[in-house]
Formats: C-alpha cells, sequence, structure tokens
C-alpha cells in the first residue's frame, strides 16, 4: 500500500519523500507546480535510488483527485499542498480559502470514499496566535492573524471534526515552527519564488549576492537582543518527524496535535551571526520597523512529540546555517 503525499515537490515534502522512501513506503505524489519546479522529482530519485509515482494534479480539482484515488491502494495521507506565503494570504484571502480550504475537503471526501482514513496534517505554530506566551503547548487557546493562519486553523478543526463524526479515522496536526536547512547533499532545499519572505531564505540571497543587505524587522521586542526570536528547525529534522507521525497514526485512531520544533529560540541577529560563522561569509544588514503581525518570541516546548512520537530535533543552528548555504551556494537560481 502507498503513501499519498500532497505538495510533495515541495520544500517540506520533498524531503519527507526522501525520509518516507527510505524507510521503504511507496509513494505517490501530487502536486500542481503552483510553488515547486519538476526539476526536484529527478533530484529526489537520484538522493533516494528508488522510484515513486507522481501525479500532475490540482487537489482542487476533486475528479482529477478522484483518478489518483481510484489508480492507487493507499494506507494514508500526509497533506502538505497549501499556499503559504502570510502577506500574500492577506492580499488574497479568498485565493487562500480557496486553494487551501477547497483543497482539503476534496481530498478528505476520497478519503471518505475510498476508505483511507490514516491523515498527517502540516499545520503551523501561526494557530497559537499572538497572545500565548512562549513556549507554546499543543493545549493553548488558538487564534489567527492572518488568512493563511486562518487556513490552517480551520483545517485543523474540519480534522477534528470528521475524527469525532467516524471514530475509524486517525490523523496527527503537525505544527511547525521555522524550518530552514537542506538536504545535507545541496541537492535539494527551498526556491522561492520571487523575493523571499521569511528569514533564511533572504540571509542566502544576500550571501549568494542576489539581495544586498538584510532588513532586521525591530529591535525593541521584549527579548535578550531586542529582535524576534523563533524556533528554527532543520527540515530533516521536520521530515522525521513526519515517519513517527505516521507510524503513530497507523497504529492508533483519534486526533492528536504536535509541535515540531527544536524548543530552542533564536533571535534574528542570532541567525545572523550563526550564519556568517558557519559558512565564513558577510551578512550585512540594517534595522527597520517591525514588521506587522510579527510576535515577539515564539518557540516550541516539544516535550509531547518527543514523549508521544518518540521523535526529537536532532541538527542544531550551525547545521541549519551550513545546509541552507551549500543548497544555495550551489544552486544559486534554485531548480531553474
Ligand atoms: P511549498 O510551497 O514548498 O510546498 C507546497 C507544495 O504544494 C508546492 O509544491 C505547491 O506546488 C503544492 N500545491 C499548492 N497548492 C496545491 C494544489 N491546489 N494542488 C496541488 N499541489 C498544490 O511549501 P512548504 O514550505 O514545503 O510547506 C508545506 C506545507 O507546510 C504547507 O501546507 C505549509 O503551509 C506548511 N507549513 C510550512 C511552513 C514553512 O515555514 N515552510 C511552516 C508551517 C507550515
Ligand atoms: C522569522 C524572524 C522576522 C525576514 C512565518 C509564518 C509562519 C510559518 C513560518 C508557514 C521574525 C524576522 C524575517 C526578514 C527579518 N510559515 N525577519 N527580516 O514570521 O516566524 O513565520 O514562517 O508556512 O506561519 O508566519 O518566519 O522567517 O518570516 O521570520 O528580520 O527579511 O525573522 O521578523 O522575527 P515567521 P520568518
Amino acid at each position: 500500500m502507498a503513501i499519498l503525499v500532497t505538495g510533495g515537490a515541495g520544500y517540506i515534502g520533498s524531503h519527507t519523500v526522501i525520509e518516507l522512501l527510505n524507510e521503504g513506503h511507496e509513494v505517490v505524489i501530487v502536486d500542481d507546480y503552483s510553488n515547486s519546479k519538476p526539476e526536484v522529482l529527478n533530484r529526489i530519485k537520484e538522493l533516494s535510488g528508488k522510484d515513486f509515482v507522481f501525479h500532475e494534479v490540482d487537489i482542487t480539482d476533486k475528479d482529477a483527485l478522484k483518478e489518483v484515488f481510484k489508480q492507487h491502494d493507499l494506507e494514508a495521507v500526509i497533506h502538505f499542498a497549501g499556499y503559504k506565503a502570510v502577506g500574500e494570504s492577506v492580499a488574497k484571502p479568498l485565493m487562500y480559502y480557496r486553494n487551501n480550504l477547497n483543497g482539503t475537503i476534496a481530498l478528505m471526501e476520497l478519503m471518505n470514499e475510498f476508505d483511507v482514513k490514516n491523515m498527517v496534517f502540516s499545520s503551523s505554530a501561526t494557530v497559537y496566535g499572538m497572545n500565548n506566551e512562549a513556549p507554546f503547548t499543543e493545549d493553548m487557546p488558538l487564534s489567527t492573524t492572518n488568512p493563511y493562519g486562518t487556513t490552517k486553523l480551520f483545517i485543523e478543526q474540519f480534522i477534528q471534526d470528521q475524527v469525532a463524526a467516524d471514530p475509524s479515522w486517525s490523523a496527527a496536526l503537525l505544527r511547525y515552527f521555522n524550518p530552514i536547512g537542506a538536504h545535507e547533499s545541496g541537492r535539494i532545499g527551498e526556491d522561492p519564488n520571487d523575493i523571499p519572505n521569511n528569514l533564511m531564505p533572504y540571509i542566502t540571497q544576500v550571501a549568494v549576492g542576489k539581495l544586498e543587505k538584510l532588513s532586521v524587522y525591530g529591535d525593541d521586542y521584549d527579548t535578550p537582543d531586542g529582535t524576534g526570536v523563533r524556533d528554527y528547525i532543520h527540515v530533516v529534522d521536520l521530515a522525521k518527524g513526519h515517519i513517527k507521525a505516521l507510524e503513530s497514526v497507523l497504529e492508533t485512531r483519534g486526533v492528536e496535535a504536535y509541535n515540531l520544533g527544536t524548543g530552542v529560540g533564536y533571535s534574528v541577529l542570532d541567525v545572523v551571526k550563526a550564519f556568517e560563522a558557519a559558512n565564513n561569509v558577510e551578512i550585512p544588514y540594517q534595522i527597520v520597523d517591525r514588521r506587522p503581525g510579527d510576535i515577539g518570541s515564539g518557540y516550541a516546548d516539544a516535550t509531547k512529540a518527543h514523549k508521544v512520537l518518540d521523535w526529537a530535533a536532532e541538527l542544531g543552528i550551525e547545521d541549519m546555517c551550513r545546509d541552507s548555504w551549500n543548497w544555495q551556494n550551489s544552486n544559486p537560481n534554485g531548480y531553474a
């Protein structure tokens, strides 16, 4: 039986597919390439030495997605597919609601129809909103500050409601903190369209000379150096967390949320310094105003994933900085 991976050509999906193949799983990927490129599939084959099935399908196209369910004997779904840019979601909320929510509803209806009731979902630490104090625990009240985050909150609720309605379902809601880094080979990594919104891809593009300098969004937060603190997690550790979550989903019933983070917070300037030290490059920066919607400090209490899933992040900030740079430096134009 195979694992269906929606959005498997994307940044986190591609790293997770490698771990799935390494563990001996059969993999079926669906992706519409709205934020990824076909070349990643060659790289996954090259790194894993294994084959998998790919369907170019937009998951909001239920008829097309149904053909995939008809063709394969599926055991579980790992659901990454969705749009993820916070600022774009504020400008184009309906585009985000349509893609992320309609896509998930079509997917879950087909999971019911074809009796594939095991699901791992890509949620986000963004669901902790602005009113909780770090470290965040899974039982804290949830809220959001932008349409992207709201889609994550709604989908968590869809899944909670579906599991309540049908106890033969099993699901894990994985709340990722800040994924960075790349496969240690430097062959796959994050390849943002346009100017990056997130810190690490911005830093690597400054390092490679595509961007002039980093703007640090505020140095007046209530943090040790005044800049924003986040829980950066190596994408390969995150990918391994999906294997553990999948195993748990297959062995149990019900729904659980898990924080996938390291439990350690680093400030923006910590990351800049760590990147410079790990890679022997200089990152010019300027302090600018806060970015609207940002919190001062956000990091995980990762105890639950450790206890229940037997998962913990193993790679540190140096590994994350080295691997992010290795990917960018050896692929200055990404997969293009
Ligand atoms: P990504 O954009 O690299 O990957 C998402 C993939 O989904 C892309 O390949 C895109 O082409 C595909 N996709 C989007 N809409 C689709 C649709 N309708 N049909 C088929 N394919 C579609 O993003 P990522 O960083 O790998 O994130 C994966 C998931 O994790 C997303 O759901 C994202 O919201 C979530 N997440 C990401 C982060 C992060 O910082 N990267 C943090 C928390 C949660
Ligand atoms: C990290 C820190 C910025 C860029 C976002 C989403 C979240 C999740 C992960 C989901 C903050 C600072 C950033 C820059 C800066 N995504 N920064 N200059 O905002 O924690 O989380 O990505 O898919 O939902 O909100 O991540 O990398 O944007 O920012 O100073 O050019 O770096 O202010 O303190 P964030 P980020």
